[in-house]
């Protein structure tokens, strides 16, 4: 695997890159989530491009960006273990320098849900990742199920801008009890560990009783009282899956979406309603 810090470095290498070339953005601290993403890419591609840049843009200054988990030697093995070609590892300072000024204002569908509890976060996402697009410049961008809305997002992105790339959407990795696979899991104590896969259950909850025909508040309410003692839910809601506003049915496309707070910890999850 060659390492590009440097956006020259990274265009000479992703120059000469055969094709189709699948691209894979991750901030770092890679678990099998991430590498789901790799293999999918390895899986359809000749080549796979990745990069671990923690991006300032998409954290309020309230938030977890100093103490994001950091790892680049691990992320770098696994990274070449999974068969990535090249790894764009950037600093803060080459990707932003000080008279840095434009951004991309993703619309009503980014101030919703977690864009109205983190203000900015996905204008942040949507410039640094067109910046990345335009650094690579793949065939094809591989996004996780996981963070819904930021596919939502991106996908609009993509369409809206007519950025010539392919979005493929991989599905949630989770542990062996359900919790999805997150970098932020590090941060949680044992015994929020034990408790934040209720929130797996809850959305879960929802789905099976919205399926047996309760209404949706019915079946919210029901969901929440499965929530562990822990979690403090900021939101359980079914959207339609392309534009994000709430829906009373379980009519697909759609997500079954939720986020609760463990301690500090934020966590988010979802179902893909087909
Ligand atoms: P990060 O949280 O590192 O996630 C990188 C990619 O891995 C995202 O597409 C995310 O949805 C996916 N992912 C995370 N956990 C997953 C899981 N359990 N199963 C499947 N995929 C999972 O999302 C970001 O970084 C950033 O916002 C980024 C897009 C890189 C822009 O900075």
């Amino acid at each position: 695997m060659q390492i590009a810090s440097t956006i020259s470095q990274a265009r000479a290498l992703f120059d000469v890159l055969p094709r189709p070339l699948g691209f894979v953005p991750t901030m770092g601290a890679l678990h099998e989530g991430h590498l789901a993403l790799v293999r999918r890419a390895r899986a359809d591609s000749v080549a796979v491009a990745a990069s671990v840049f923690v991006n300032p843009l998409q954290f309020a200054p309230s938030e977890d960006y100093t103490r994001y988990p950091r790892d680049a030697q691990g992320d770098q093995a696994k990274l070449a273990q999974a068969g990535v070609d090249v790894l764009f590892a950037p600093s803060p300072a080459s990707m932003y320098p000080p008279d840095f000024s434009t951004s991309i204002d993703t619309g009503p569908i980014g101030d919703v849900f977690e864009g109205a509890i983190r203000p900015g976060h996905f204008r942040g996402v949507a410039t640094v990742v067109s910046k990345l697009v335009n650094i690579v410049r793949p065939d094809a961008l591989y996004l996780g199920q996981k963070d819904a809305q930021q596919t939502a997002v991106l996908r609009r992105m993509v369409r809206d801008l007519e950025i010539p790339i392919n979005v493929v959407i991989v599905q949630t990795e989770r542990e062996a009890d359900g919790l999805a696979m997150s970098s932020r899991n590090a941060y949680l104590s044992p015994e929020q560990r034990e408790a934040a896969p209720s929130l797996h259950h809850a959305l879960q909850a929802v789905r099976l009783a919205m399926a047996g025909g309760r209404s949706k508040a019915d079946a919210i309410a029901a969901a929440r009282a499965r929530l562990h003692p822990l979690a403090q839910l900021d939101y359980i809601d079914v959207v339609d899956a392309n534009t994000f506003n709430p829906i009373e049915t379980l009519s697909p496309p759609a997500f079954v979406i939720g986020a609760a707070r463990f301690g500090t910890t934020r966590l988010l999850d979802n179902l893909w309603i087909e």
